[in-house]
C-alpha cells in the first residue's frame, strides 16, 4: 500500500473512550476512506453507543452513514461496562449533540451495501463485541471475499481482563468472535498482549492538551477519565486498546506481530471467551490471525498525537 492510497474502511465499535480515540485516529490520520460507521452493544446498550457514535462523528466531522447494530449478542445475555466508561458509555467532557441521525437500515445491511458497492476491498475495524460482523458474514457469505481484512481489538493470548481467561469484547459475544476467527478473512488481532503496552501516560496527556484544537480538547479529557479507572488497578497510563486496531493498518512498523491459529472458547466454567493460540502448531491448522504482540510505545504515541493535531490543520 502506498502512503497516498486510502484504505476503504468501516468502523464498527461501541464508543466507549478508546473506541472514540480510535475513530479520532482513523479520521485524523487521513489514511482512510471511511465509508460507514456501525455500532455495537458492549460498553453500553446499543441505544447509548449509537448516540455516542453520532456525537463522536459530529465532533470529528465524520459525516458518513451511521447504522445501529444488533441490540444483543448472538446467543448470550447482554453485558455492559459502566465501571470503565460510565453510565453514558462515554462519560467525561460534554460533547456536541448529533448533527445528523442514524440510518433507517441496520448495521448488517449498511455493511452489505457499502462492501457491495465499493470498487476496492473494504477493511473493517472492529473495536467492540463482534456481533455485527459475525451476523454480516452469516447473512452475506457472497461478500466475504470483498473484505480486505478485519482488524479487531479483542482477546488476549496470555490472559483476560474481564475474567482471568477472557477479554471483554470476546466475552460479551464469544459465538460472534468464533464466527469471525473461523471465517477465513484475514484477521489482525490487537489483544491485551499489545494493547496494555500501548499506554498513554500522564505526560502524554499534556502533549495532547497543549495542541488546543476542538478535538484535542476533548481527547485529553477522555484520556484522563479512562485513566482514572485504570490507575486504581495499577496501570501507568490509559491503555489504547481500540486505537491499536486502527494503528495496525497504517503503522504496522510500530508493532511486533506473530501469526497464530487462534480458537475461541465459547463455553466452559472458567475459560468462556478465551482466545486460545496454537503456540506450537499442534493442531495442524494454518494460522488464522496475525497477532500484535508488542509495540514501540513512543512511536505509537507520536503517531496518535500527529493524528489528533491534524484537526487543527483541517479546521474541523
Ligand atoms: C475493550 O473493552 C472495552 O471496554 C474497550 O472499549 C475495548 O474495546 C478492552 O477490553
Ligand atoms: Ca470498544
Amino acid at each position: 500500500m502506498s502512503l497516498t492510497e486510502k484504505i476503504p474502511l468501516i468502523l464498527d465499535g461501541d464508543p466507549g473512550h478508546d473506541d472514540a480515540i480510535a475513530w479520532v485516529l482513523a479520521k485524523g490520520s487521513g489514511r482512510f476512506d471511511i465509508l460507514a460507521v456501525t455500532t455495537a452493544a458492549g460498553n453500553q446498550t446499543i441505544e447509548k453507543t449509537t448516540y455516542n457514535a453520532l456525537r463522536v462523528c459530529t465532533l470529528i466531522g465524520l459525516h458518513v452513514p451511521v447504522a445501529k447494530g444488533c441490540p444483543r449478542p448472538l446467543l448470550t445475555d447482554p453485558m455492559n461496562a459502566p465501571s470503565v466508561h460510565g453510565e453514558s458509555g462515554l462519560d467525561g467532557p460534554a460533547l456536541p449533540e448529533p448533527a445528523f441521525a442514524a440510518q433507517s437500515i441496520g448495521a448488517v445491511e449498511l455493511m452489505a451495501r457499502v462492501i457491495r458497492s465499493s470498487s476496492e476491498k473494504v477493511a473493517i475495524v472492529s473495536t467492540g463485541p463482534m456481533t455485527n460482523t459475525a451476523a454480516f458474514l452469516m447473512a452475506h457469505p457472497e461478500l466475504k471475499s470483498r473484505i480486505r481484512c478485519i482488524s479487531l481489538m479483542g482477546g488476549g493470548l496470555l490472559y483476560g481482563n474481564w475474567t482471568p481467561a477472557a477479554e471483554f469484547n470476546i466475552l460479551v459475544d464469544p459465538e460472534a468472535a468464533k464466527i469471525v476467527f473461523d471465517s477465513g478473512v484475514p484477521i489482525l488481532m490487537s489483544g491485551l498482549d499489545v494493547t496494555e503496552k500501548a499506554l498513554v501516560k500522564p505526560a502524554d496527556f499534556e502533549r495532547i492538551r497543549s495542541l488546543h484544537n476542538p478535538v484535542s480538547d476533548i481527547v485529553w479529557q477522555w484520556l484522563e477519565f479512562f485513566y482514572r479507572f485504570h490507575k486504581t488497578l495499577g496501570y501507568e497510563g490509559a491503555p489504547m486498546h481500540d486505537p491499536c486496531a486502527v494503528m495496525a493498518l497504517i503503522h504496522p512498523e510500530v508493532f511486533t506481530m506473530r501469526d497464530y491459529y487462534v480458537q475461541i472458547e465459547t463455553c466452559g466454567d472458567y475459560c468462556k471467551g478465551a482466545t486460545v493460540p496454537d503456540w506450537y502448531g499442534v493442531t495442524g491448522h494454518a494460522p488464522n490471525a496475525c497477532c500484535l504482540m508488542d509495540v514501540n510505545r513512543e512511536a505509537f504515541i507520536d503517531c496518535l498525537i500527529d493524528a489528533v493535531s491534524a484537526f487543527k490543520e483541517a479546521g474541523i
